[in-house]
C-alpha cells in the first residue's frame, strides 16, 4: 500500500514537473518567437529612412580609421598639424574667462552681434556694397551647415542641382536627402604631362550649358577648389553667371579657401559679378581662414530674401552657435581688417607661408614618379600616381576603384596616406579620380620632409 502511494506519488511529481518542463519550453519557446517578432520589428521599423540610403558611405570614417590602425604618415585630411595662430587662441581663452559672464552664454541665434558685425564690414569692403549685418549673414556650425542650411532651405522634392566634379563630398548626399536631384559635370585635365596646374582642369562649356533646363534650381561652385585647387577665372565664372540668369537659378559658392590663393592668382567672388548678389550665396569657415578646423564656425551671406530660408533650417535645428568661439572669431576679423593690406595680415600671410610647401611637395611627388596638379589655391595637391602601379600590389586590396586600393596599400605598406579622389565624384565617373591620390600639404615642415624621405627611400628600394 505505502509502496503503491510512494510510486504514485512519485509518479504524480514527476509528471507535474515534466508539465513544468514543458509548459517552460512552451512558455520559453513563445517568449523566443516574440523575441525574434520584436526585434525583426524593431529592426524594420527603425531601419535607416529611405532618404539617406546610399548616403552612407564616408571616405572620412574610413580613412580616420585606417590611419589610427596603421599610424601613418597623415597627409589625408585637410588641417594643419602646427599651432594656430596666437591671437585667436588667445582671444578664445579670453572670451571663456571674461568678466563678462554672458560670453559663456547662448547669444543671438542668427549669430553672435559682434562677429556678424565684423563679417559684415569685412564683406561690405571686399563685395563693395553695404551688407546688413543682421538680415544678411548667418552664423553656421562651420561651413558645412551653411552648406546644408542652404540645400534643405533651397530645394523641394525634384529640384535639380549642377555640381562640379570633384567636389566636396558632401554635397550630393546634401542634395539627395533633401529630395533633390544631383546633375553632375567634371573638371577635366587638358594637360595630363610635364607640369601640370590645376588652371588645366576646366569644365567643358557645351556640357554645362546642357545641364542647365527649367527643373535647375542651382549650381554649387567650389573656388579655390579642393581638392584639385583650381581657382576660377573670371570668365568662367562669368559664363557661370550668364546661365545662372538666363534660367533664374541660384548660385551657391563655397569659398572656404578664399583667403589661399597663390601669386599671381585672384580669388574672384562671384557675389561681385553684375546682377549676381541677388542670387547668390556665399560660404566661407572661420576654420580654413585662421587654421582652426576645430571651431567648427562658419557662416552663408547673401540678400536677405534667400537667407531666410537658410535661418528658418538653422533656428530649428542648431538655433545658435557657440559664444565665446564666435567672440574669438569676431576679435581675429577685427584685428585683420586693421591690418588689411599689409603683410603681416594673416589673409595675405597664410598663402605665402603655404608657398613653399607647395612647391617642396609638388617636387618630392615629382621625384617620386608622380605627376602632381599645382594647385592655384588651397591646400591639396591631386597627383597622378599611375607610372607608379607596376611598384604596388593592387591585388592586396579589395576595393572597386583603383585610388581606394592604391591609398590604401600605400597606408599599409609605405607608410604614407592620402585620400582616394573617386569619393569626390558620382558613381558614374570615379573611374575620372582613379589615376589620382589627394595629398594636403598644410603640415609641418618636418611631416613633409619626413613623407619625402619614406616616398623617396620606397623609391629606390623598388
Ligand atoms: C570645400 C569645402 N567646403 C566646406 C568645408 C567644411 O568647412 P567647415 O570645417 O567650416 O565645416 C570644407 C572642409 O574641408 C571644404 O574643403
Ligand atoms: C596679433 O595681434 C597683434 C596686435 O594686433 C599684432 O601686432 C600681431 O601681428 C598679431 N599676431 C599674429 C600672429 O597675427
Ligand atoms: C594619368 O597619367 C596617365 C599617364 O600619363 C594618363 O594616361 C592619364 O590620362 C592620367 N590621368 C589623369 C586623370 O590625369
Amino acid at each position: 500500500m505505502i509502496r503503491k502511494k510512494v510510486i504514485f506519488t512519485l509518479f504524480f511529481m514527476l509528471s507535474r514537473i515534466g508539465i513544468f518542463i514543458s509548459t517552460a519550453k512552451l512558455q520559453n519557446s513563445i517568449s523566443l518567437s516574440r523575441n525574434i517578432r520584436t526585434v525583426s520589428a524593431i529592426m524594420s521599423k527603425f531601419e535607416l529612412p529611405e532618404r539617406f540610403k546610399g548616403n552612407e558611405k564616408s571616405v572620412w570614417v574610413e580613412y580616420i580609421q585606417l590611419a589610427l590602425k596603421y599610424k601613418p604618415l597623415n597627409l589625408g585630411q585637410g588641417f594643419p598639424d602646427f599651432y594656430a595662430p596666437e591671437n585667436v587662441t588667445k582671444a578664445l581663452a579670453a572670451a571663456a574667462t571674461s568678466e563678462n559672464p554672458l560670453l559663456n552664454q547662448y547669444t543671438r541665434g542668427f549669430g553672435h552681434p559682434r562677429l556678424v558685425n565684423a563679417l559684415a564690414k569685412l564683406y561690405s569692403k571686399l563685395l563693395q556694397r553695404d551688407l546688413d549685418p543682421n538680415n544678411e549673414i548667418l552664423v553656421t556650425a562651420g561651413a558645412y551647415e551653411a552648406l546644408y542650411a542652404t540645400l534643405q532651405g533651397h530645394t523641394s522634392p525634384g529640384d535639380e542641382w549642377i555640381i562640379i566634379e570633384p567636389f566636396f563630398d558632401c554635397y550630393a548626399p546634401m542634395v539627395n536627402t533633401a529630395g533633390g536631384i544631383p546633375r553632375f559635370i567634371a573638371l577635366k585635365p587638358t594637360k595630363t604631362t610635364g607640369k601640370v596646374t590645376s588652371a588645366d582642369w576646366v569644365f567643358d562649356r557645351k556640357e554645362m550649358e546642357s545641364l542647365f533646363n527649367e527643373k535647375t534650381k542651382g549650381i554649387i561652385i567650389n573656388t579655390p577648389h579642393n581638392p584639385v585647387g583650381k581657382v576660377f577665372t573670371e570668365d568662367e565664372l562669368q559664363f557661370i553667371a550668364d546661365l545662372a540668369k538666363k534660367w533664374n537659378v541660384l548660385v551657391v559658392s563655397d569659398e572656404v579657401y578664399e583667403w589661399i590663393v597663390y601669386e599671381p592668382y585672384r580669388h574672384i567672388r562671384i557675389a561681385t559679378l553684375p546682377g549676381m548678389y541677388e542670387r547668390t550665396i556665399t560660404i566661407g569657415s572661420a576654420g580654413k581662414t585662421f587654421s582652426v578646423t576645430g571651431w567648427k564656425t562658419g557662416w552663408a551671406y547673401g540678400p536677405e530674401n534667400l537667407l531666410y530660408n537658410l535661418k528658418v533650417v538653422h533656428q530649428n535645428a542648431v538655433y545658435t552657435c557657440t559664444t565665446p568661439i564666435q567672440e574669438a572669431v569676431a576679435v581675429g576679423f577685427e584685428e585683420e581688417i586693421k591690418k588689411f593690406g599689409q603683410p603681416d595680415c594673416y589673409f595675405h600671410s597664410l598663402a605665402k607661408e603655404l608657398l613653399p610647401k607647395r612647391e617642396y611637395m609638388a617636387k618630392f611627388l615629382c621625384d617620386v614618379g608622380m605627376t602632381p596638379v599645382v594647385p592655384e589655391g588651397g591646400y591639396f595637391m591631386v597627383a597622378n600616381w599611375t607610372a607608379l602601379a607596376d611598384k604596388v600590389r593592387l591585388q592586396e586590396e579589395e576595393d572597386a576603384n583603383k585610388d581606394y586600393r592604391f591609398t590604401k596599400w600605400m597606408t599599409k605598406n609605405v607608410g604614407v596616406q592620402g585620400i582616394p579622389p573617386s569619393a569626390f565624384y558620382s558613381d558614374q565617373h570615379k573611374h575620372l579620380g582613379e589615376d589620382n591620390v589627394r595629398y594636403c600639404f598644410i603640415k609641418k615642415d618636418e611631416n613633409l620632409k619626413k613623407a619625402a624621405d619614406i616616398l623617396l627611400k620606397w623609391k629606390s628600394q623598388q
